[in-house]
């Protein structure tokens, strides 16, 4: 049997190179609490990103729960049914509602056209995601946001360094949360940040994630504890020295699949990312009703040449149980996102695949029905 091939690999620069950063923590003996790789981090983030003010957390988890009190939002939040379980669960932690609407077909981000209907005079905010990294219709949600006065909290778990033609994604909206976790284009093993617009919202934030302590003696809020560790930010330090080649060499194998699967009918990958600046994060296909195979048959017939493809998003975070009593989940209300999730396949894409790999994955496609 040959090696397993993963969806995905966390990138992880040469060990020695983490040595020198681990001798500063245990020489300075600051572990938490703001130290100075977190401060450094937070500096790096902000130019290598393009933005204006971040805070580092211990995951986008518990920053998306943090980003909500930050902003004071209750009552409906609508979001998409089209992503990882974790944006629909901060809404819940914080007692909300959500409100599903479909995604667009060629992008499975959220559809503009259908937001508005979705609105209730209980709502009080949007959280789109940007899919696979793939940037929503910003203005659009912008438009329906100012016209209705609500808030905009963009899960951009996907998007580390995804750009548009205004600069990087990650200044749309009111707050914008990243995840560094493991399987992530930029990690710090677990990992997440907030991107503010100011320093205001930045303070509140940084306070929300310590308890709510605005010094030794006042908290002013029921903080959580989200602060990111001092080895998390210092290793964040180091994988920023290589993001730029990891990134290179997803763009190219991003650009090797779409090549080699150009002619295998009923296989179709998601549109190219265009004239954005993409990350490269995953690589979706979608297993249309022309191919031999059923989505699921192909993805067993992968699994059994140990290829680790992962069905992402599928199933629908309204088929959670948690959510699929709200009427919003309501397969008829979503059918588009539906179709997707039983068609969706994302195929392995990671810095080290080597081009045997990805004719691997190919030739097992290309087979359809044979063994
Ligand atoms: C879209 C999306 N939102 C949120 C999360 C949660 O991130 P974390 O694992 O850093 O808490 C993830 C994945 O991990 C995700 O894919």
């Amino acid at each position: 049997m040959t090696k397993p091939i993963y969806v995905t690999q966390p990138y992880l620069p040469p060990l020695e190179e983490f040595i020198p950063y681990l001798e500063k923590i245990w020489e300075n003996k600051i572990l938490t609490n703001g130290g100075p790789f977190h401060q450094q981090l937070e500096e790096a983030l902000c130019s290598y990103l393009g933005v204006k003010h971040i805070s580092l957390f211990t995951n986008a988890t518990i920053a998306l729960v943090t980003a909500l009190q930050a902003l004071r939002v209750n009552g409906e939040v609508i979001t998409t049914p089209y992503s990882f379980v974790a944006t629909a669960h901060s809404l819940l932690w914080n007692g909300i509602k959500p409100v599903f609407v479909d995604v667009d077909p060629d992008t499975l981000n959220i559809d503009p056209a259908k937001i508005e209907a979705a609105i209730s005079p209980n709502t009080t905010a949007i959280m789109p995601v940007h899919c696979y990294g793939r940037p929503c219709d910003v203005d659009a949600i912008q438009k329906i946001a100012d016209n209705y006065n609500l808030r905009i909290i963009y899960d951009a778990a996907h998007a580390f360094g995804v750009t548009d033609d205004s600069g990087s994604v990650l200044n749309h909206g009111d707050l914008s949360v990243l995840s560094f976790h493991a399987t992530k284009v930029f990690n710090t093993f677990e990992g997440g940040a907030i991107i503010c617009p100011d320093a205001k919202t930045k303070l509140r934030i940084d306070q929300l994630k310590n308890f709510g302590f605005v010094d030794e003696v006042t908290v002013v809020a029921p903080g959580i504890n989200g602060k990111m560790s001092e080895i998390n930010a210092a290793f964040g330090m180091l994988q920023l020295k290589h993001i730029a080649r990891a990134l290179d060499s997803r763009k190219e194998i991003d650009a090797a699949y779409r090549v080699q699967l150009k002619s295998i009918k009923g296989i179709r990958c998601l549109g190219e990312p265009g004239e954005f600046a993409a990350n490269h994060s995953y690589f979706p296909i979608l297993v249309e009703d022309d191919y031999p195979l059923s989505r699921d048959e192909l993805y067993q017939k992968l699994k059994s040449h140990n290829i680790l493809a992962r069905r992402y998003f599928y199933p629908l975070i309204t088929d959670f149980p948690m959510y699929r009593g709200f009427p919003s989940a309501h397969r008829d209300n979503l059918p588009v996102a539906n179709s997707a999730a039983q068609k969706i396949m994302c195929l392995p894409i990671y810095p080290n695949l080597t081009s045997e790999n990805i004719t691997q994955v190919v030739s097992c496609i290309r087979g359809g029905l044979q063994a």
